[in-house]
């Protein structure tokens, strides 16, 4: 069975975005492949954070990834901190990384061209703490949205300089953009991604919100004055990105039949359809949320998944070690 990856970095709420966009599709590599999932609370911290506000970001995400439908039994779910093995290879990968290839990062160079202030080491060296999560495990694939692409062509960049450098140590990993998965919209304006740094609150649905508050989001979403429930994202975008929420909350239900069911009717209509539909899943996932949070499973979760994935990554980081030299007693 191939082996996927990939690590999740909660500095906000999760949304209905990243649950259409990456959550629910994670739930499906369950079963196709060996999967390890873990919550990157090192690269959280390359920009400041307030430590309650993390705790209770970390906490949410392991158990918003398990009320949605990840499976312990079946995935490997740890924290980054809790396998040792990330930093220690971390460093080594930095050691193998040149400034031009750093230098040349986007996530980076896009926060220094902002202009923003005292920005850390650790953001400069990111790239390098995320190629070693990726090949301690020698994943064959690691799923990540575009933005987060180049630092898995680094990372097989870096595998190929090793593995000539010291004899074969790692597997060269692919990285699996989602080809056109679902982007989804800000609600508020439909031109824009949905993202928790969207300026205003309205356009963003949480997958915590209360249920009242998500059905008052999509009711004022913003539309067009065509009238028409059809599905064009250039000229209607609005109807179209309220369209795609509900055909993927609907297991992909075609827009044409979205567009059959609603003919003739207005945008109340249709919007009270896509609130009703998005409210049953919220309160399916936050009903897994709250007896989760309650029932000790968390801890359970990251204890038994530090510990499979700590088998895999420190004999991985003493083979690294063994062949740079580094290591005496052999
Ligand atoms: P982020 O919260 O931006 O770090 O994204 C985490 C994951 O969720 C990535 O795989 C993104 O591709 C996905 N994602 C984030 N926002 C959206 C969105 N508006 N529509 C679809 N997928 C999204
Ligand atoms: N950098 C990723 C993000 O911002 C999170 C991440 C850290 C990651 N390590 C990883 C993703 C390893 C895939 C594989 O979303």
């Amino acid at each position: 069975m191939k082996r996927m990856l990939s690590g999740i970095k909660p500095t906000g709420q999760l949304h209905l975005g990243n649950y259409i966009g990456a959550l629910s599709h994670f739930v499906e590599y369950q079963d196709e492949y060996e999967v390890y999932f873990f919550i990157a609370n090192l690269h959280c911290i390359t920009v400041p954070q307030d430590p309650a506000e993390l705790k209770q970001n970390l906490h949410d995400c392991v158990a918003l990834y398990l009320a949605c439908g990840l499976d312990p039994e079946r995935s490997t779910i740890f924290l980054q901190t809790d396998v040792r093995a990330h930093a220690q290879l971390g460093f080594i990968m930095c050691c193998h990384t040149y400034l031009g290839e750093l230098n040349r990062m986007t996530q980076f160079k896009d926060k220094q061209a902002k202009g923003e202030k005292n920005l850390s080491g650790g953001l400069y060296t990111y790239p390098s703490l995320m190629a070693a999560d990726i090949l301690l495990y020698d994943a064959d694939y690691v799923p990540v949205g575009e933005d987060q692409k180049q630092h898995v062509e680094l990372t097989r960049d870096l595998a190929e300089r090793m593995n000539h450098r010291y004899g074969k140590l790692f597997q060269v990993p692919e990285p699996l953009v989602p080809k056109v998965g679902a982007r989804i919209m800000s609600l508020s304006d439909p031109s824009r991604k949905m993202s928790k740094s969207d300026d205003s609150d309205k356009g963003c649905i949480y997958l915590l919100d209360d249920l009242k508050k998500a059905r008052k989001k999509i009711m004022s979403a913003v539309t067009d004055s065509i009238g028409k429930v059809h599905f064009d994202p250039e000229n209607q975008p609005g109807i179209s990105n309220l369209m795609q929420i509900m055909s993927s909350l609907s297991d992909n239900r075609p827009m044409a039949d979205i567009e059959q069911e609603f003919e003739g009717k207005g945008y109340g209509e249709f919007k009270r359809a896509v609130a009703d539909v998005v409210c049953a899943r919220l309160e399916e996932i936050q009903n897994r949320y709250r007896e989760i949070s309650e029932s000790g499973m968390i801890e359970k979760t990251l204890k038994e998944g530090a510990a499979r994935a700590s088998q895999v990554a420190d004999a991985k980081l003493s083979q690294v070690q063994k062949a740079i030299g580094m290591d005496i007693i052999l």
